[in-house]
């Protein structure tokens, strides 16, 4: 069993959100390969929640975004997000995030995530639950969808997938790591992903477990992120939901660009 102080890492997620937030005036993207943006608050921000986290936990090994793996294959690794949902933090949206989970064999043990410009702070630990601003998180379960539930997809499964039959309300908030601690929470019914890394979920995955979600791809399959860490993105795409509701979209959802096709 791996013993960790949650209070602590609460305290730098908390901690690196306020800064990114004092940051954003001298803000500075640029865009990456991939066409994505970066900032100096992405790179700042891994800097120091990794320079907090190893004084503390020096053993533990430690992924992040920006600068990579560093650490042991066997030991704890701190999966992080330093912002999540950079393009909303680039343009003002205030959805955006930094995140910190704890992956242990392959399973997501602990997690934090802090949106500082709504002032969220959502945390979980295996077997101990998952909150948000010290209220426990527990999601409600559907075998079938009404005209106002809010259903998350992120940009890129929504532009794959053909979702026009389904009931409900679509949103696309920017931030994978965001909406699937919202799925947690109940304020979306639930999330569809395509291509994300473990850093991207980790922190939000153990909490959306916590709350009774299941992780799974459309053909029932778990997300496993041993897997998704080996390969760097999930392999297909994935609904995160409380167990009923995951099977009615597992069954409803079509895909209209096959998977492994660009977007
Ligand atoms: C992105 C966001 C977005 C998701 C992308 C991610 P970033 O993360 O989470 O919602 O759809 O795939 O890359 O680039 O802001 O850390
Ligand atoms: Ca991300
Ligand atoms: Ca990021």
């Amino acid at each position: 069993m791996i013993e960790i102080d949650i209070e602590f890492v609460k305290t730098i997620a908390k901690e690196a959100g306020e800064r990114a937030i004092e940051m954003q005036n001298a803000m500075t993207p640029e865009l990456k390969a991939d066409n994505s943006y970066v900032t100096n608050i992405d790179r700042e921000t891994e800097r120091f929640v990794r320079g907090r986290l190893e004084e503390r936990y020096p053993d533990f090994a430690f992924l992040g975004e920006e600068f990579g793996r560093h650490g042991s294959d066997d030991a704890p690794l701190w999966a992080v997000d330093p912002i999540d949902g950079t393009t909303n933090m680039v343009f003002n949206i205030p959805i955006w995030c930094v995140s910190i989970g704890l992956i242990y064999q392959g399973e997501a043990i602990a997690g934090v995530i802090y949106l500082p410009r709504t002032n969220e702070l959502f945390w979980g630990v295996k077997g101990e639950g998952a909150f948000c601003n010290g209220v426990r998180l527990q999601t409600r379960d559907r075998s079938e969808l009404h005209p106002e539930d809010t259903l998350g997809f992120t940009s890129g499964a929504i532009k794959r997938m053909e979702t026009s039959l389904l009931t409900g309300r679509l949103r696309c908030l920017g931030s994978i790591a965001a909406d699937i601690a919202y799925t947690a929470r109940g304020t979306l019914c639930s999330l569809v992903g395509w291509n994300e890394g473990a850093y991207d979920m980790a922190a939000a995955l153990c909490m959306a477990h916590e709350a009774g979600c299941v992780a799974e791809h459309l053909n029932g399959e778990p997300l496993d992120l041993g897997r998704t860490l080996r390969e760097g993105k999930t392999h297909a795409p994935f609904v995160v939901a409380p167990p009923n509701l995951a099977k009615f979209l597992q069954e409803n959802i079509q895909l209209r660009i096959p998977v492994g096709a660009k977007e």
